[in-house]
């Protein structure tokens, strides 16, 4: 082998030898630098004789090219490996299966609002709203509750702070949905002003309400839905139609025993707790506080701008939480408010 096949082997082994494309670019200025020793021989051909040059440096050349050539095919080489690895660094299973977005679930709670809804629009009910931050003037005063009521204590209600930190005593969080009873009443009244005899008024008002009270089957927060039927002579027996009527759809029980218990509210008068019993089930022959009512209280109707001398109206308050936990056997009432979705998710 003479130098020039040495020299070419030599380069194309140092070549082979750089396992990166930086530490090659340095193994070729060791042959095609400006003091690489290809140069170094293109440089040399000077001093031949003038007949040798001719021969010499076609040899030269032809090495030259040669190493270049080795050159390009592994600096092509590394190129490829380096995208090989990144490629399979960076590689993606596209026949993995996608994570798709969770399907949600409506609330078991607001599933109880909904049913209860349908069920008293089926008979003529429309639904009505009111503020969850009430006055006192209309969660207490105007339902006839007296200043002293123990209802109206710190212990059992929320109250606001003014700007400078004190208790404010004219606003509070509603402890139950009947001041949307007085509203509902005034905005009829002003309505129908001009009318001898005003359209009867029956609602339901679905809501939240809070009390200072927790436990399992007490939240400070919890729900009430309130009906009311005013009208020129609506009675306790009407009352009492509707409301059993209504609780044997919601649990789809035609024998499900209803009772109405003297009780006492200070905005109607009579008054009555409502409790049920089951015939099947866990629960069978249980009586089960469900709701309150009566018929309006006088001074109540005449809060709400209505004529007690013209006008009876009843009403009751309920509370969805205890029908949701009745109707699907749940024993913790705080289930529905940890947010835990492996108790929310049953309910899809
Ligand atoms: N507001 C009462 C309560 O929260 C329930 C009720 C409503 C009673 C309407 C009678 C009439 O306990």
């Amino acid at each position: 082998m003479n130098n020039l096949e040495q020299l070419i082997a030599q380069a194309t082994a140092d070549f082979t030898a750089a396992t990166g494309i930086a530490r090659l670019e340095e193994v070729k200025a060791a042959y095609l630098g400006k003091e690489g020793s290809l140069t170094a021989l293109l440089k040399s051909l000077g001093k031949l004789p003038p007949d040798e040059r001719k021969t010499a440096g076609a040899a030269i050349n032809i090495a030259k090219a040669q190493v270049e050539s080795a050159l390009a095919l592994r600096r092509e080489a590394l190129k490829n490996a380096q995208l090989e690895a990144q490629l399979a660094a960076e590689a993606l299973d596209v026949t993995l299966p996608g994570r798709g977005p969770i399907r949600g679930s409506i609330h078991p709670v607001m599933r109880t609002l909904d049913r209860i809804e349908q069920l008293f629009r089926s008979i003529g009910f429309e639904v009505a709203d009111g503020p969850e931050i009430e006055t006192d003037w209309h969660n207490f005063t105007a339902l006839n509750t007296p200043e002293n009521h123990p209802a109206r204590s710190m212990h059992d209600t929320f109250y606001l702070l003014d700007a400078a930190g004190k208790v404010r005593e004219d606003v509070l969080l509603r402890t139950h949905t009947s001041p949307v009873q007085i509203r509902t009443m005034l905005a009829h009244a002003e309505k129908y002003r001009h009318l001898d005899s005003m359209p009867e008024i029956r609602v339901i008002c679905p809501g939240r309400v809070y009390r200072v009270d927790s436990d399992a089957t007490h939240s400070p927060m919890f729900h009430q839905v309130e009906g009311l039927w005013v009208s020129e002579n609506v009675s306790f027996a009407d009352l009492k139609g509707v409301v059993a009527d209504f609780l044997r759809r919601f649990f789809e029980s035609d024998d499900l025993k209803v009772r109405f218990r003297p009780s006492f509210f200070p905005f109607t008068e009579p008054s009555a707790e409502i409790d049920v019993a089951f015939m099947h089930g866990p629960m069978e022959g249980r009586w089960l506080e469900i709701a309150g009512c009566g018929m309006v209280h006088p001074n109540v109707l005449r809060c709400g701008g209505i004529d007690p001398e013209k006008y009876t109206g009843f009403a009751f308050g309920m509370g969805p939480d205890r029908l949701t936990m009745l109707r699907y056997g749940i024993n913790d009432l705080r289930l529905f408010f940890d947010g835990d979705l492996r108790f929310l998710s049953q309910f899809q």
